[in-house]
């Protein structure tokens, strides 16, 4: 049984597709928090922070992250916001190694304007939104060891790049 792997940044960074492909290619199991809250609470993301707001979906999170942090051979996909919480960050620090992606606020805007199902970004002005967002939280993303800018790349080259990077073999 391997230790968890976190792979976490902000929205658009390639979160959840990276976490899928390093499952199958280092046999684990994949989780993606959100969708795993999702199915709990019977509600999209979006009607969670709706109905509940964003404080009850951080509490959601939250629960999650102390209980994936007894479990193991997990790659974890984080919320873009799961990092916001001291909390799950020592949690997840001492659980696994922790991936933080990247892009730039181009390469963001460019994946995340086709979709509408973010509840901070949503409505005009995607750049600025993205912009904003990114500078506030710029130094807790900073603050990972492990760090990868996705900008560039193909899912099987970020995926490569963790393998590296934590020198992972079967
Ligand atoms: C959030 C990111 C989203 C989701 C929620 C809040 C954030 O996850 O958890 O909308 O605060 O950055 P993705 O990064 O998977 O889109």
């Amino acid at each position: 049984m391997r230790k968890n792997i976190i792979i976490t940044g902000f929205m658009g960074t390639g979160k959840s597709v990276t976490a899928k492909e390093l499952a199958q290619r280092l046999e684990m199991e994949f989780i993606d928090m959100d969708r795993v809250i999702e199915e709990r609470q019977g509600a999209s993301i979006a009607d969670i922070f709706d109905r509940y707001g964003e404080k009850y979906f951080r509490e959601q999170e939250n629960i999650l992250v102390r209980e994936l942090s007894l479990q193991e051979n997990l790659v974890i996909a984080t919320g873009g916001g799961t990092f916001l919480n001291l909390d799950n960050i020592k949690t997840m620090n001492q659980e696994g190694k922790v991936i933080c992606l990247y892009a730039t606020p181009q390469a963001l805007y460019s994946r995340l304007e086709k979709k509408n199902n973010r509840p901070l970004i949503k409505g005009d002005n995607l750049l600025n939104k993205i912009n904003h967002l990114l500078e506030r939280r710029k130094k807790i993303y900073e603050s990972f060891d492990y760090k990868i800018n996705t900008s560039n790349l193909s899912v099987q080259e970020v995926v490569d790049k963790i393998v590296t990077l934590l020198k992972l073999e079967r």
